[in-house]
């Protein structure tokens, strides 16, 4: 098991950011927090129990997002979520993020975001050795006309990136509103995945795969659902970014023992096993293949073949095979 290497294709670097980095982002711009030390400040940055749904799920990131103040705080971040995945022994990471979301609070330009982003990322590659790949994300919570600014903030470093994917409130803004966003996504070579079947049903994965192209699916869990689209997937070899913790915190399952992934294996699926918002949900990667994963009633050759399927369908190669 130790030979294969250490894989994450689904996290999210805003969804990742250290208390210690919020405390001190806080303090170097005046932004009163509701805590003053890590411990006084963790319940506020990170779930504590289970939010009632993806929504308020989403919630949990206003203070950790609040402190992005300038182009530097999202450099400083980019930086730290590689240096994170070094410290965590990951050969490979897809790092992702959404520039209109971290713009949002203080009302920053969205491509001097992406740049920063870009900028803390090459850096970290630089600094500590890890293979990262960037995926833009499209937050379809704040409607059409903002993903076409989004997308538009996205491409100013579209060579700097692996994939573009589409995030946020599945039920309310469906897959079908981002048909044009993702015709020019598929355009520019760019690679795509979506978030889907993670708080609607399956025919959101039917849709992100017919309607958007999406080559992977975030979560896919709901596939569970629907006996035809397993055979799809399986047939089409669309891979699933599970995220167990995620799952539980979002309320998308009601506990680790009723989550579907072991099913979606041994039905011979492409579903792997990642973290998701490390930061927000306080776990990292060994937490979800040591303590979620058994708890998922995974047993160790489950665990392997999910981090197989990793390497399987890793958007970059570089040497991972
Ligand atoms: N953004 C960050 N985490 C997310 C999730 N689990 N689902 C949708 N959008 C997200
Ligand atoms: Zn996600």
């Amino acid at each position: 098991m130790e030979s294969l290497p250490k894989i994450d294709l689904h996290r999210h670097l805003d969804g990742n950011i250290r208390t210690a980095t919020i405390l001190d982002l806080g303090r170097q711009h005046g932004i009163e927090l509701p805590g003053t030390d890590l411990e006084s400040l963790r319940p506020y940055v990170s779930i504590t129990e289970p939010a009632p749904g993806l929504v308020a799920f989403l919630e949990k990131f206003r203070w950790s997002i609040g402190v992005l103040a300038d182009a530097e705080a999202c450099r400083r971040i980019a930086f730290e979520n590689v240096e994170d995945a070094k410290n965590e022994g990951l050969d490979y990471v897809e790092l992702r993020f959404s520039p209109w979301f971290m713009a949002e609070a203080h009302g920053l330009n969205p491509q001097a975001v992406v740049e920063a982003v870009v900028a803390g990322i090459d850096e970290g590659r630089a600094a500590f050795g890890v293979k990262v790949a960037l995926i833009g994300i499209l937050s379809r919570t704040y409607g059409e006309d903002v993903a076409w600014k989004e997308l538009e903030a996205l491409f100013t470093c579209r060579s700097r990136l692996t994939a573009v994917d589409l995030a946020g409130d599945e039920v309310n803004f469906p897959a079908g509103l981002f048909k044009k966003h993702f015709a020019r996504v598929r355009d520019a070579g760019l690679h795509v995945t979506v978030h889907a079947g993670e708080a609607a049903g399956a025919e959101s994965i039917w849709d992100a795969i017919r309607l958007l192209g999406a080559e992977r699916i975030g979560h896919g869990i709901r596939a569970i659902e629907d006996p035809v689209l397993m055979d799809f997937l399986r047939e089409r070899r669309i891979g699933l970014e599970c995220c167990l913790t995620s799952n539980i915190q979002t309320s998308s399952v009601p506990d680790y023992a009723s989550h579907p992934l072991r099913s979606l294996l041994e039905a011979g699926l492409l579903a792997t096993i990642n973290t998701d918002d490390p930061g927000i949900s306080g776990i990292d990667l060994d937490y979800e293949f040591r303590t979620a994963a058994p708890a998922a009633g995974l047993i160790g050759a489950q665990i392997e073949l999910a981090r197989r399927n990793a390497v399987e369908i890793a958007f970059e190669s570089w040497n991972l095979k």
